[in-house]
């Protein structure tokens, strides 16, 4: 398989800072919530080269579950506490995890996936789902990563009504 190269720090400042307003006026005008997260995640996936799945989950009846994303098919379910994704909604908090296979608990839907981020979407205090980013290599994202992506979920927070 082609190595993907993983931009260096002031490669990826750059590519967040540019898909930021980008990604503000995708959904400005716009109500559908969904469509939106759409849009979202296929500009994430256009931009950020290094990344081989993103996409949201949305919190049901305790349950994570998925929501508009770019990639290879996934798991439709999460629980909250269980794999990257629950452990996020359940602590609300950035996970980034260098090395999946070092992660316990963690989930395998893409058996190509080597390193994760997760950001939980947080409105009023109380998480509605989570950003999820997969990188077919080890070590894709780090502190950068986590403060973009968390301006991109509150960015979805904003425009997010509740239901
Ligand atoms: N790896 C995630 C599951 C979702 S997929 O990566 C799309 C997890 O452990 O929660």
């Amino acid at each position: 398989m082609e190595q993907i190269k993983i931009p260096v720090v002031e490669d990826k400042e750059k590519i967040y800072a540019e898909l930021l307003p980008q990604l503000e006026s995708l959904v400005i005008g716009e109500p559908d919530f969904i469509a939106n997260l759409a849009n979202v995640a296929a500009a994430l996936k256009q931009s950020l080269g290094f990344v081989s799945w993103v996409g949201f989950y949305l919190l049901k009846d305790n349950e994570l579950v998925l929501g508009p994303f770019q990639g290879k098919v996934a798991c439709t379910r999460i629980k909250i506490g269980s794999g990257v994704c629950g452990t996020a909604a359940a602590n609300k908090e950035t996970v980034i995890v260098p090395n999946v296979y070092e992660f316990p608990g963690h989930i395998f839907c893409d058996p190509d996936s080597k390193s994760e981020i997760v950001i939980p979407l947080i409105k009023d205090r109380t998480v509605f789902g989570v950003l999820d980013l997969d990188s077919s290599d080890y070590n894709s994202f780090n502190s950068v990563d986590a403060m973009y992506l968390q301006q991109v979920a509150a960015i979805i927070s904003r425009i997010y009504y509740g239901g």
